[in-house]
């Protein structure tokens, strides 16, 4: 099947959201680890940086080209579903009382855009520093500590990861049955994998701002 005939059915669309969603799953794990070497002081992370900005910045252009071909291609196929959805049921149900389904997956579609919104504020604040009040290019370090100094954008960066961890657990676990690389309910241990990526994504996450907040890091 051509890659366009099979991007207009409904399946297509679903199989590249969950695979667009694993590539970027995976690099949210990875950016955790590496912003946690903050804990381990300035020179941890900002020898990352350097070596991520020198020795592999080609490397980098080429995550960076995939990660933001993953992330149009799941904002548009979440985008089309939605849109068909609509159509499929334009009125509504009178009384919506879901059975089974959890938090995290009634909010998919804002806490999408929420975090659309989360990755637009987070690139103009510490990789471009234009809404830095004290950018310094190299110093990832201290661009954190006196970035989450300014308490609202500490707070913005916390809510943000609530959300990324509730779209991080339907994400994870609703990818895998997509793909059907699990049977419904023959694998138990698929939705606890997915509570610990998720728990652990966002609390990782969240520790740096609110270390900043509580002075911890400094
Ligand atoms: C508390 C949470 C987060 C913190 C403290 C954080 C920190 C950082 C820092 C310091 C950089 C700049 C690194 C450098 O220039 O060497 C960065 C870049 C970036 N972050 Fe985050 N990040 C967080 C969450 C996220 C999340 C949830 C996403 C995606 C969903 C994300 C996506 C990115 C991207 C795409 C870049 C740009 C990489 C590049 O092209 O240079 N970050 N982050």
């Amino acid at each position: 099947m051509r890659p366009l005939v099979f991007y207009r059915s409904t399946v297509g669309k679903k199989i590249v959201m969950a695979v667009t969603g694993l590539i970027l799953i995976g690099f949210v794990i990875v950016h955790m680890l590496d912003v946690t070497l903050a804990f381990r002081g300035p020179d941890a992370v900002n020898a990352l940086g350097r070596f991520l900005h020198g020795t592999a910045d080609e490397l980098l252009w080429v995550v960076r080209v995939i990660l933001l071909a993953a992330v149009i291609l799941h904002i548009d196929a979440a985008w089309q579903l939605t849109r068909i959805a609509r159509a499929a049921r334009p009125t509504g149900y009178a009384e919506r009382r879901p059975q089974v389904s959890t938090l995290a997956a009634r909010t998919m579609r804002w806490g999408g855009v929420l975090l659309l919104v989360f990755i637009v504020f987070h690139l103009l604040h510490l990789t471009t520093g234009t809404l830095h009040p004290s950018f310094q290019p190299g110093d990832v370090y201290a661009n954190l500590v006196t970035g989450f100094r300014v308490w609202p954008v500490a707070l913005f960066y916390i809510a943000a990861m609530v959300a990324l961890g509730l779209h991080l657990y339907h994400g994870a676990w609703s990818s895998v049955r997509t793909l059907g690389l699990t049977r419904p309910a023959a694998n138990p241990f698929h939705r606890p994998l997915a509570i610990v990526i998720a728990v652990a994504v966002a609390v990782g996450f969240a520790l740096v701002p609110l270390a900043v907040l509580v002075g911890w890091l400094r």
